[in-house]
């Protein structure tokens, strides 16, 4: 079993804590444990009382009631045992593929977007094909190309949606015939929803609501703003499936502890108030980063509709030389940025343009600054 890098976390591992102007994250800016408490009417008084009072056990193994009811209420189709809380959206994922895939199994995954879509299959030993996104197709992937690459044995189709790095959205017309397709031949698919369009007037939809043999994974890291809590969940119609999910939570996880789900369950509790704070700094930043592309001509995008990740294109860099002109953004600006590189994009970079407006502003400028000073 080979398990290759993961190229845009590598990055982060090796580079993160040099950062003095971070604007690489694709979190929406992270609430502080004040903030999340400020959520209740008492400012989180009786909250932690409760808290204070609660044995520190394994709790509540596949999730406490609140917070499975809270992610209930996020879907329409899914029956609150169909849930199970993960550690994050990368242990959701995790846990997925490892009980669908194995050794032989076609798997489509939607490319590029987060690796652990393509290569954690590819570890387990299935012949993973690529469904390319385009950039002309506003870093949206074809659906031609997906009827010349579905198979009858295809087992799974693997998502991102918003997806990384690109912020691109599938909405549910396209996803209803990506089902279809996946529907002709019985393959499951798979959908990372970390990035929640924030435009209200996007059509966007859960894949586990849309088809009967879709898998929602999602986690409170991303649109939610907390990624210091460990939580994320597995949706899906399919009891079978999820009882095969619950098996392998035995084996990975048993439970995301006590603090943590209650975190979690205040945090979906609020979610209107969460968004609405996630919904302001997204277009607030959105328009600064808009205003500073159009006055940048060494730089284009297509830009995000309301989702916290954006990927740049630097005009008249070298592809060959974008790590490079990263590490040396860094080293010598201060500024952390991942390289397109790290997601099979070179040429290009993610700009996390959620952070705290001074901090989007100063790394911005220092971009400019330095794409006239590099060297090609
Ligand atoms: C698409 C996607 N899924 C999952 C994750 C990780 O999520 P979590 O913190 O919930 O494990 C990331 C982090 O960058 C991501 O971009």
């Amino acid at each position: 079993m080979e398990l290759v890098q993961f190229g845009c976390e590598d990055w982060l591992n090796v580079w993160e804590k040099s950062a003095k102007v971070d604007i690489a994250q694709s979190t929406i800016e992270s609430m502080t444990l004040e903030e999340i408490l400020e959520l209740e009417p008492d400012g989180g008084k009786s909250f932690m009382a409760n808290l204070m009072k609660e044995k520190f056990s394994y709790g509540w193994i596949e999730g406490s009631p609140a917070f499975k009811k809270e992610v209930a209420k996020l879907y329409e189709k899914i029956p609150v045992d169909n849930i199970l809380s993960t550690n994050g959206a990368t242990g959701a994922n995790f846990m997925a593929v490892l009980g669908l895939v194995g050794e032989g199994d076609h798997v489509i995954a939607q490319y590029p977007s987060y690796q652990q879509l393509y290569d954690w299959p590819k570890t387990l030993g299935a012949k993973v094909d690529y469904w390319k996104i385009n950039e002309e197709e506003g870093w949206r992937p074809k659906l031609s190309e997906l009827r010349e690459l579905i198979r009858p044995d295809t087992k799974l189709i693997c998502l991102n949606n918003a997806a990384q790095p690109t912020g691109a959205i599938l909405d549910v017309v396209f996803l209803r015939e990506v089902s279809k397709i996946a529907r002709e031949v019985g393959a499951y698919i798979l959908c990372d929803e970390v990035y929640l369009p924030l435009n209200e007037k996007t059509d966007y939809a859960p894949i586990a609501d849309i088809y009967e043999k879709g898998i929602s994974t999602n986690s409170i890291s991303k649109t939610y703003s907390v990624p210091g809590i460990r939580v994320g969940w597995i949706a899906t119609q399919d009891a079978a499936l999820a009882d095969e999910f619950r098996k392998i939570r035995d084996y990975t996880l048993i439970c995301t502890g006590v603090f943590d789900d209650a975190i979690a369950a205040l945090i979906l509790k609020h979610k209107e108030k969460v968004l609405a704070r996630a919904r302001g700094i997204v277009k607030e930043n959105l328009e600064i980063l808009k205003e500073w592309v159009k006055n940048e001509p060494l730089v284009s995008m297509i830009f995000p509709n309301d989702v916290s990740v954006s990927f740049v294109k630097f005009n008249q860099l070298d592809p060959g030389k974008t790590e490079d002109f990263a590490i040396k953004l860094l080293k010598e600006k201060g500024v952390l940025i991942i390289p397109g590189n790290r997601f099979d994009l070179p040429g290009y970079a993610r700009i996390g343009y959620c952070t705290d407006k001074k901090t989007l502003c100063e790394g911005l400028r220092l971009v400019s600054e330095y794409l006239r000073e590099y060297e090609n």
